[in-house]
Order: C-alpha cells, then sequence, then structure tokens
C-alpha cells in the first residue's frame, strides 16, 4: 500500500462516538416523541430498545427476488444468511422489497424498470433509517439500477449477486441460457425441431435457481460490480446453489457492518480508476454490450467522467481471456471452478491493465484481493499472452447516419469474415445493401418476405430509449428462414438504435444516438440503400451525397418527423419525457443532477 492510500483509508474512518445516520429516526435527543413514532411499528413487530437505540448499524437488505422475478428469486433464501452475517458483526437488518424487475418476461422491456428501481430504491434509501446497505443483485438491470442507487446515495453499500444458474446440458452437450434461445430459435425456424422440441431446448439452459449462467448481462454486470469494488472479491461468480453462495451471502452481511462503521462509501469506491479496471475487466471477460450502457449510467450517477471513447481507448485493443458462451465454450460453473473473476482480474493486473492501488468494499486493495489467485484451468482463463481473442473489446463508431454507437468485434467468427470482410485490399470494411425494419413487431412480420440475401445488413430503428421506451434488446435479428434452412453459416450484420441481448452473438453495431425517435438519420434510411463499414476508420456512411442526406432530413421533418407509438403507461410518459441517449446511460437528465443524496 503506498502511503498515499493509508492517509485516505485513515480520514475514511468514522469516529466511534459520531451518531449514525439512523439515529435521526430512532434517537434523536432534539425530539424524543418524533423518535417514539419512528421506532413505534418496529418495536410492534419485534424489534427491541436495545436492538434500534442502541448505535447499531441499521442495514438494509434490498430484496429484488419474489414470485415475479425468478432470476433473483432465491435472494429470498440468502437474505437469511446475509441477516446472519449482519447480527454477527453488531448491526440489525431490515429487508424490504425493491421494484422486480424480471428481464425474460417484462414487457415491453426491462431496461425501462432499470430507472424505475434505481428511482424507487433512491426514495426508500433516503427516506429510511438506513445506516449501510446489501443490494440483492443479479438479473440484468437489477445491478446496474442497485448500483446507480448507492452512487446517488452515497451510504455505505455492497452488492451480494444471486450467483449464475448450474450449467445446463442436452445429452453431453452445454446448453447456455439465452444462448440457447437463438440457437432453438434457428432450428425451429428451420423446421428442424417442433414447438414441444423449441421449448424443450430452450429450458435445459435454465437448470437451477439463479440468473443467466453465460456471460450475458447479469453475469457481466456483476463482474463489473466487483471488478468496481462493490462487492466481495471473488462473489460474482459462484453459482447461486453452491455453499459458498450462502458463506458469501453471510460474509457479504459481516462486510456491511464493517463499512458502516468506517464510513467506506460507493464515492470512495467508484472512483475514476475503479471504472478503469471495470472497462478492462468488461473486454477480458467478453462482457455484455449492455456494459457501456449500464457502467456510464452508474459512473453518471457518482460523478465520474465517462463515456464511449474511454471504452474504445481502455477496453477495445484488450484481449479475450474468458472461454464462455456466448464468445466460448463454457458455462458459469467452469468458470467458478477456472477461479472466476479474481483469476482473470490477476492475469490483467500482471500486464499493467488494472489499478491495483485502489480500495474496495471489504477495504483491501485489487493487489491484495486478486494476490495469488491465477487459474489453475487454462482451457477456461487464458494466459494474457495466448488469449481467445486479440482486440475483443468494443469499438466505438460514429459516421453519417448516427454519432455514437458500439460493436463487439468478439463475436465475428471466420464465416463471416469470409462472407463480408475478406476483400484482400481493405480486410477491415465492407459495402453492403440494406434491410430497414421499424421496431421489432415489423421485423417479425416482414422478415420473410423483405428483400434480405446472403450480405444484406439489416437495419433496426425505432427501438431507442424514446422509440420503444427503455430501448428494446432487438437489434440482433435473426436472417430470413430462407437463407437459415439453405445453410447460412453466420449471422447478418445488423446496425440499430436498440440494443442486443447479452448472450447473443450477432456482430452488432448497435445502441446508436440519436435514435430514429430523435430524428436521427437512421430515421431517413431506405431499403435498397448502401452502407459502408469501416471497422479500422470506426465508421457507417450511407453512400449517397451530403445534398441527398439533407433533402431527405428535409422531407422527414416536414412529414412530422419520425413516428413513434403512443406510450402505453404513465410511466412510459414520464420516462420519454426525462431519458438521455444510449450513449450516455440512458439515465434521466434530472436524476444526474442529484448526486450524492446523503451528504447533503
Ligand atoms: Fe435474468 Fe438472464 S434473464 S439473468
Ligand atoms: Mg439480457
Amino acid at each position: 500500500r503506498t502511503k498515499e492510500l493509508e492517509e485516505k483509508l485513515s480520514k475514511l474512518k468514522v469516529s466511534p462516538n459520531k451518531p449514525l445516520r439512523s439515529a435521526q429516526w430512532f434517537d434523536r435527543a432534539d425530539d424524543r416523541c418524533m423518535s417514539s413514532l419512528y421506532l413505534e411499528r418496529y418495536l410492534a413487530n419485534g424489534y427491541t430498545p436495545e436492538e434500534l437505540v442502541s448505535n447499531k448499524p441499521i442495514i438494509g437488505i434490498a430484496q429484488s427476488g419474489s414470485d415475479l422475478a425468478p432470476c433473483n428469486r432465491h435472494h429470498l433464501t440468502l437474505a437469511k444468511r446475509v441477516r446472519e452475517g449482519i447480527r454477527a458483526a453488531g448491526g440489525v437488518a431490515i429487508e424490504f422489497p425493491t421494484h422486480p424487475i424480471q428481464e425474460t418476461a417484462r414487457r415491453p422491456t426491462a431496461t425501462l424498470d432499470r430507472n424505475l428501481m434505481y428511482m424507487s430504491l433512491v426514495e426508500l434509501l433516503h427516506a429510511y433509517p438506513f445506516d449501510g446497505v446489501v443490494l440483492l443483485t443479479g438479473c440484468d438491470k437489477t445491478t446496474p439500477a442497485c448500483l446507480m442507487a448507492a452512487a446517488t446515495m452515497n451510504i455505505p453499500s455492497i452488492c451480494l449477486n444471486v450467483g449464475p444458474m448450474l450449467n445446463g446440458y442436452d445429452k453431453k452437450d452445454l446448453v447456455g441460457a439465452g444462448t440457447v434461445v437463438w440457437k432453438a430459435r434457428e432450428l425451429h425456424a428451420a423446421g428442424e425441431i417442433d414447438d414441444d422440441g423449441l421449448i424443450d431446448l430452450v429450458t435445459r439452459g435454465s437448470p437451477s435457481v439463479g440468473h443467466c449462467n453465460t456471460m450475458g448481462t447479469a453475469s457481466t454486470m456483476n463482474a463489473l460490480a466487483e471488478a468496481l469494488g462493490m462487492a466481495l472479491p471473488g462473489s460474482a461468480a459462484i453459482p447461486a446453489p453452491y455453499k459458498e453462495r450462502s458463506q458469501c451471502a453471510y460474509r457479504t452481511g459481516q462486510q456491511i457492518v464493517e463499512m458502516v462503521q468506517n464510513d467506506r462509501k460507493p464515492s470512495d469506491i467508484m472512483t475514476r480508476k475503479a471504472f478503469e479496471n471495470a472497462i478492462a475487466v468488461n473486454t477480458a471477460i467478453g462482457g455484455s454490450t449492455n456494459a457501456p450502457i449500464h457502467l456510464n449510467a452508474v459512473a453518471k450517477h457518482v460523478g465520474v467522467p465517462l463515456n464511449l471513447d474511454d471504452w474504445d481507448r481502455i477496453g477495445y485493443g484488450l484481449p479475450l481471456l474468458v472461454n464462455m458462451q456466448p464468445a466460448g465454450q463454457w458455462l458459469g460453473e467452469d468458470y467458478f471452478r477456472a477461479g472466476g473473476l479474481q483469476a482473470v482480474m490477476a492475469e490483467l493486473l500482471d500486464e499493467g491493465k488494472l489499478h491495483g492501488d485502489i480500495i474496495t468494499a471489504n477495504g483491501k486493495t485489487v493487489m491484495e484481493n486478486v494476490a495469488n489467485k491465477h487459474t489453475w484451468d487454462r482451457r477456461t482463463i487464458l494466459k494474457y499472452s495466448y488469449p481467445m481473442l486479440q482486440e475483443a473489446g468494443f469499438l466505438h463508431i460514429t459516421g453519417n447516419v448516427f454519432d455514437s454507437a458500439i460493436m463487439k468485434t468478439s463475436v465475428i467468427t471466420e464465416e463471416f469474415r469470409q462472407a463480408f470482410l475478406m476483400n484482400p485490399k481493405d480486410p477491415n470494411a465492407f459495402e453492403a445493401k440494406v434491410a430497414v425494419f421499424d421496431g421489432p413487431e415489423d421485423y417479425h412480420k416482414r422478415i420473410d418476405s423483405a428483400d434480405v440475401d446472403e450480405r444484406t445488413i439489416l437495419v433496426m430503428r425505432g427501438a431507442g430509449p424514446l422509440g420503444y421506451p427503455g430501448a428494446a434488446e432487438v437489434v440482433n435479428m435473426t436472417a430470413p428462414a430462407r437463407l437459415l434452412k439453405k445453410g447460412l453459416k453466420y449471422s447478418l450484420p445488423c446496425i440499430g438504435d436498440g440494443r442486443q441481448s447479452g448472450t447473443s452473438g450477432s456482430p452488432s453495431i448497435l445502441n446508436a444516438s440519436p435514435e430514429a425517435a430523435e430524428n436521427g438519420n437512421l430515421a431517413i434510411l431506405c431499403d435498397g440503400d448502401i452502407l459502408r463499414v469501416d471497422l479500422t476508420k470506426r465508421r457507417v456512411d450511407l453512400q449517397v451525397s451530403q445534398d441527398e442526406i439533407e433533402q431527405r432530413r428535409k422531407k422527414l421533418l416536414a412529414g412530422g418527423g419520425y413516428k413513434m407509438a403512443p406510450s402505453q403507461t404513465p410511466y412510459q410518459d414520464i420516462f420519454r419525457r426525462e431519458v438521455g441517449p444510449l450513449a450516455e446511460g440512458m439515465v434521466f437528465k434530472k436524476a444526474v443532477q442529484f448526486q450524492r443524496v446523503a451528504q447533503n
């Protein structure tokens, strides 16, 4: 540890005499009457005065699991161990429900609820007597929502992931949650499996409690929470049913009490260096394309500048080290046994690709947390010098159809390369015609009749934060059934203003801003237009003159602009009024002005 770090740490410690935040409710010297009112119902339900009026840390357990949210439902069990850890360390637990989010069932899209869960969690943490909080994370958007709330509230906070499911199998073959859906859809479209076969295959990917067992958005965001230092080291990858997961729940409960005692807050942990670590980690694990949206959102709420150029500059050139679906072969149990994130971070740290000197939730540095944690299993976590893939991060792409979009290049297959990129003069660029779809419903209706061949770029618009409120996970489009039946061996390239599932393997340029619904230039594309995609220059350009672009824009605006479907609920309407673009994290613009509420 550097002297500077030691000094910083000693400043963090709160004096034992400083009253806790919860005393403003339960132990007000200036107003015993108020305190009696605040205490009454908690005492009525069995808490004792010794627990609530004795300067013991009151720890919230933000429960995100329920029957409605099966990915996180195992937290109903884990929370008991969290409570026991809190109690053993001298704290008092108060468990409460958060707004539920279930990625697979929430219509029109679960991202809509990320900001709602964030807002409601901030309200709860602000309004009630919490000295610290254990955030029970898991399914895709629950983790960023929790981190965003921790950032805004800035009271001691720690994440506990629910953990991935056990591996799924179809006979001897590994079947990953989420990734199998794309495969099953293709087999179904090609007539190789029937309706029952479809359900059977899809459900084989999800054999137990827990979140997706692939490196989708859930595994990614929980890895990034750990990389940021907001979860115990080694915690993210433990499968949900394993004994280590319950043990980790207990230790997380103990840890939060220590964090309150030492006043270690999110703003002490989530520094610029921590975000840079998380970007590097995201490349090495083959993290989801949703990560830049969510991490940029967390950064915005904690007040750390972070943008997509940072992702390209820090993350693109790093290698993919984790051999896990969708970019690789294995699943969550293999990754955990191989050492999980600590092993990945040990590898990156050796190469000088991480900041090792920053503090994490347990009061130790990154360097201390990953010391001697290298993997023993080189088929699952590869050597930095012998990776799955070089330059595996995201490209930040601009051009004349959008200002900003990202592309995950680690899923580009050799077959795709052969079909699209193998012009020897220009191995990193291609031109192709587009087929344009206005939202997922239009795509499903027309994909089989649209003019699409083996070299068509599928464009999805009207699927951004405004267009399909919340931004639909629909940019990964499959080719028409007739091409699949002919044996098309690669995914067609996709471009769009929506998102892509973290478990998808298509080479897509997504999260494009400004979106069509904001009258971005995606709105002026027509079927048959030629786009030039140049990955070296990081550009996508419509091959028409600037004059033609101006003409099309005039026509679009004269016609009242890009047409959006009306909002279906009051919240959708509020969301559309308040939200910013995907490139900037899709946060509520006014919410980021409320950084560190708790300190004010
Ligand atoms: Fe919930 Fe994948 S759908 S974690
Ligand atoms: Mg997803």
